[in-house]
């Protein structure tokens, strides 16, 4: 009985033809992903929603929310009270995506034990998958903790937005000189020890942010688990963007990688142009928008 329920999950949640569409995505089947994986941001259940119908395979609940829901010109000023809120109300929308939240600045670098529980706070009240964290090999410790309480985790390296204040900003990483001293930008050999290090550590994907193309492809050939580029190429095994970037609904500028795929923003406010010219010219609300008598 025991076996049958649980071929009979893993029918239901794993495998669809091919296995390249599956009905529910897991952490393994990301892992060992047939094909490459969609990877969008959401912060809330109406965009998670509309993700999860469209067929996303990750949804992340990033720190990224930092912006487009916060208005703050950095994530370092999120906490992890509003990621739990966050992933909530993501989870509370998607039936098919792996949901993944974002372990915001100073949940995770204190110490290990601190790092565990936050991690459980994401999964147990904010209901996500697997946690995502920033940081190579000085964070392997951390990284094998969580995995060892179960936690599936997502590597991310590269250009590391909670690092804005080491870096003097966003900057491409993998540039420094090898041997000489750069806060801006790590070297290419410690970006790829990142790489093999984060993987060691027991993580199941690895984003892969604001890197040459060249080191996107050399980091996705030399580690066995899936890439996620932001900005670091073609030749990853993923690929994610921040959801209000792709869609054009950005107020702010958004870095080169970003292809823009719709304009919401434009659409937002014709939609929002008509209706204030309608309630002023007193169009609106007209008949088939009122309640009669009877
Ligand atoms: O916070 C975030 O949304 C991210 C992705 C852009 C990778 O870390």
């Amino acid at each position: 009985m025991k076996n049958h329920q649980h071929r009979s999950n893993k029918d239901t949640s794993e495998s669809t033809s091919l296995n390249a569409h599956p009905l529910r995505v897991t952490a393994p089947w990301l892992a060992d992903a047939p094909r490459p994986i969609t990877c969008l941001t959401a912060y809330d259940f109406t965009m998670a929603a509309l993700l999860d119908k469209a067929g996303i395979d990750l949804i992340l609940v990033g720190d990224s929310l930092a912006s487009p829901m916060q208005g703050k010109g950095n994530t370092l000023p999120v906490t992890m009270d509003q990621m739990v809120y966050h992933c909530a109300c993501v989870t509370a929308g998607v039936q098919r995506a792996f949901v993944v939240g974002d372990m915001p600045f100073l949940s995770y670098q204190v110490s290990t034990e601190e790092a565990v529980r936050n991690a459980g706070r994401l999964v147990q009240e904010g209901g996500v998958g697997g946690v995502k964290l920033e940081g190579g090999a000085p964070f392997a410790d951390t990284i094998r903790a969580i995995v060892r309480a179960e936690i599936p985790v997502v590597g991310h390296i590269g250009l590391t937005p909670q690092s804005v204040n080491r870096m003097g900003g966003y900057r491409v990483q993998g540039k420094g000189k090898e041997g000489e001293k750069n806060f801006r930008s790590r070297t290419r050999s410690q970006i790829l020890a990142d790489a093999r290090a984060v993987e060691s550590a027991g993580a199941f994907c690895l984003v892969v942010e604001g890197v040459p193309s060249e080191l996107g492809a050399e980091i996705s050939r030399e580690i066995s688990i899936p890439t996620i580029g932001i900005g670091a190429g073609n030749s990853c095994r993923g690929q994610i963007l921040v959801t209000h970037d792709m869609l054009g609904l950005s107020l702010r500028e958004s870095p080169k990688f970003v292809k823009q795929f719709g304009n919401l923003q434009e659409a937002v406010l014709q939609s929002v142009v008509g209706y204030v010219s309608e309630v002023i010219a007193g169009n609106f609300p007209g008949p088939e928008h009122s309640y009669g008598d009877r």
